[in-house]
């Protein structure tokens, strides 16, 4: 496990998605309460940004064609049933919001 701050909860809007980046990486950040989500930020169908979406029953919806991705296994719920995306396991410690890369 390797827990890296991406900033204080606060910084992160109840239903609307962030994106941070780390290295390389594009992460899709989404807040629910005191609960948050992480999930690479590429969708896998034609690359768009899943951040850009208003998560809807737990799962992010892509703004290009509307493929869904559940914001806790990263499986595809509708679109190809084969793509995913990463989850990164996410939790807040001391009100700063960590991510661990693996
Ligand atoms: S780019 Fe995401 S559904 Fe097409």
């Amino acid at each position: 496990m390797s827990y890296v701050s991406i900033g204080k909860l606060e910084d992160f809007t109840e239903g609307k998605g962030s994106e941070v980046l780390v290295g390389a990486r594009r992460i899709a950040v989404f807040r629910s309460g005191n609960t948050i989500r992480a999930i690479k930020n590429i969708c896998p169908h034609e690359g768009d940004l899943l951040h850009r979406c208003a998560p809807k029953d737990g799962a992010a919806v892509c703004l290009g064609h509307g493929w869904r991705f559940s914001l806790e296994t990263g499986a595809c719920l509708k679109g190809s049933p084969e793509s995913r995306v990463a989850v990164y396991p996410a939790r807040v410690n001391s009100g700063e919001v960590e991510i661990d890369l693996g």
